[in-house]
């Protein structure tokens, strides 16, 4: 099976979590991009530590890719897996649930507010080229939404036989967007097309790091991706990591 933009696709009926995979390959040398794919993951891998459930029905998708740039540029790829995920499953989706499908920040996709994908960008030195690896790990919920406690989940409501649409889709937007950020060069498209996909920008927020809560207005991302946050009028402050809610809820 290969992707567009001719990447292999490695696939797996059941396997850890399609990230680990990518890291035995990097370490065995395999050549990249390559995709990996998987019908289910026994112990998929979220952000910040969290487990992410990972049955058969939705989609586990991760791509290698060792881009010549530093880490500090590679972590503009949230933007462009966030991106990719957002035209991927849009063609999926009646038009009328368009306007309801928004991009969070860092990189959750998101469905009437309830979370519809998850990314899990990691990078590491490459262990056997001069260079960094970069592994995009994407979750979608194609056919089920996974009942948890702490948020909303939302899913594309397909059936099971679509995964292979749907991944073709994830496939070539990713390939494109990769395209438009050319290693960096590209990030004000990037950065102007992600605003434009934005939850709540402009909105009171709360960001949530560590336990504790920070209150202000989302203004924006800047060119690193930090997320910023007026605290009071004229003090915009910049933070890069940390999970963001609409002000009333926290
Ligand atoms: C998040 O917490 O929002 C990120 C979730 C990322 C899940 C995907 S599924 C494919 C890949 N393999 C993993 O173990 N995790 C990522």
């Amino acid at each position: 099976m290969t992707a567009p933009a001719d990447i292999p696709v490695l696939r797996f009926e059941s396997i850890d979590s399609t990230n680990e995979e990518a890291l035995r390959r990097l370490a065995a040398g395999e050549r990249t991009p390559l995709w990996i794919i998987a019908d289910e993951q026994t112990r998929g891998r979220g952000r910040s530590g969290r487990q992410w459930q990972s049955l058969k029905g939705n989609l586990y998708a991760t791509l290698i890719v060792e881009p010549r740039v530093s880490a500090a540029v590679a972590t503009q790829l949230s933007f462009v897996a966030a991106l990719s995920v957002h035209d991927a499953v849009a063609a999926h989706l009646p038009a009328d649930d368009l306007p309801r499908l928004r991009l969070k920040w860092p990189n959750d996709v998101m469905l009437g507010g309830a979370k519809l994908a998850g990314i899990l960008l990691e990078s590491l030195a490459s262990p056997k080229r001069k260079g960094l690896a970069v592994i995009l790990g994407i979750g979608i919920n194609v056919a089920h939404a996974p009942l948890e406690m702490e948020r909303a989940v939302a899913s594309l409501g397909l059936e099971p036989s679509a995964l292979p649409q749907v991944f073709i889709s994830l496939a070539t937007a990713l390939s494109e967007w990769l395209g438009r950020w050319d290693e960096g060069r590209g990030f004000a498209v990037i950065r102007e097309a992600w605003l434009d996909r934005a939850l709540a920008l402009n909105d009171p927020i709360s960001v949530s790091l560590n336990g504790s809560a920070i209150r202000g207005r989302f203004t924006g991302v800047d060119a690193a991706g930090a997320l910023q946050l007026e605290t009071e009028p004229g003090v915009v402050i910049t933070v890069t990591a940390g999970d963001i809610y609409p002000d009333a809820l926290v």
